[in-house]
């Protein structure tokens, strides 16, 4: 079922109960990328709590420059824009905590378990329900403004996905067997996050780590990961109290990772 943009945004706002996020609420039929225009209206002093959703994207942007096949009426596609009050360091926190409150809005309406894949992928069955792409913006006067993009594969049947996507995209609607309704899941998706934005603005990122822990089956795996040029194997261990991978080497080193690309091959 199509979106209607005028009742579904108010909708959403009027029944939102939420502290920081749905200050105000951006429907839109079609854009390039949520992202990008909730950067814009970053640039332009919007308030903390902006929420951008679109039916689709024509220039949806995934991690790594790759693209984020956005058609209407199947997928969720929206961007939130926060500001907290954070060292660009402690930034990251937020990108966990964006993969933390959306695996738990999935595990509420999947028949079957998802699983975190670092840093910020959700993963089905070994196959790609959800990304995220977290970008931060700096505006005049050094303060930080982060942008939490969020694509949900929802009621895409099998041959909807691009030939390239078919093995690797899995869609809510395939593992529960029938559609899902986009709006309660937006609802339910920005309550959380909501909620776990509040207590990691209050308690800090503790809770997050130990949260994004109890959500992947990663630890234990042997992984390749690629950064850049670079790819480095090994053992995955753990993540450190600032949410950097920890992948033990076949030498027995330790390498801390802070950005890259998983692969699993045991
Ligand atoms: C990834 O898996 O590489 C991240 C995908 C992020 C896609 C979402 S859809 C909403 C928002 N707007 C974008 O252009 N990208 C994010």
């Amino acid at each position: 079922m199509p979106y209607d943009y005028e009742s579904d945004a108010a909708n959403i706002k009027e029944n939102l109960n939420c502290l920081h996020i749905g200050s105000d609420i951006v429907f839109l039929p079609e854009i390039d990328s949520t992202n990008n225009l909730a950067k814009e209206y970053a640039k332009n002093n919007a308030q903390e709590g902006l929420v951008v959703i679109a039916e689709s994207q024509t220039g949806g942007r995934g991690r790594m420059g790759r693209v984020w096949h956005s058609p209407p009426e199947t997928g969720i596609y929206l961007s939130i824009l926060l500001k907290p009050n954070l060292k660009p360091d402690h930034l990251s926190f937020i990108t966990l905590l964006a993969g933390v409150s959306t695996i738990s809005t999935i595990n509420e309406i999947s028949r079957q378990r998802a699983n975190l894949k670092w840093p910020n992928d959700i993963l089905i069955n070994d196959k790609k329900v959800c990304g995220l792409l977290c970008e931060m913006t700096q505006e005049q006067g050094n303060s930080f403004s982060v942008v939490i993009g969020i694509g949900i594969n929802v009621n895409q049947v099998p041959e909807q996905f691009p030939e390239d996507l078919k093995k690797t995209a899995t869609s809510l609607r395939i593992v529960n067997g029938s559609p899902i309704n986009r709006l309660t899941m937006i609802r339910s998706l920005l309550t959380t996050l909501d909620r776990e934005y509040h207590f990691f603005l209050a308690e800090g990122g503790h809770s997050v780590i130990k949260k994004w822990k109890l959500n992947t089956d990663l630890f234990g795996k042997k992984v390749s990961v690629k950064r850049g040029s670079i790819i480095i194997t090994g053992t995955a261990m753990n993540l450190d109290e600032s949410g950097r991978l920890v992948l033990r080497q076949d030498n027995g080193h330790d390498e801390v990772l802070d950005s890259g690309e998983i692969t699993r091959y045991g």
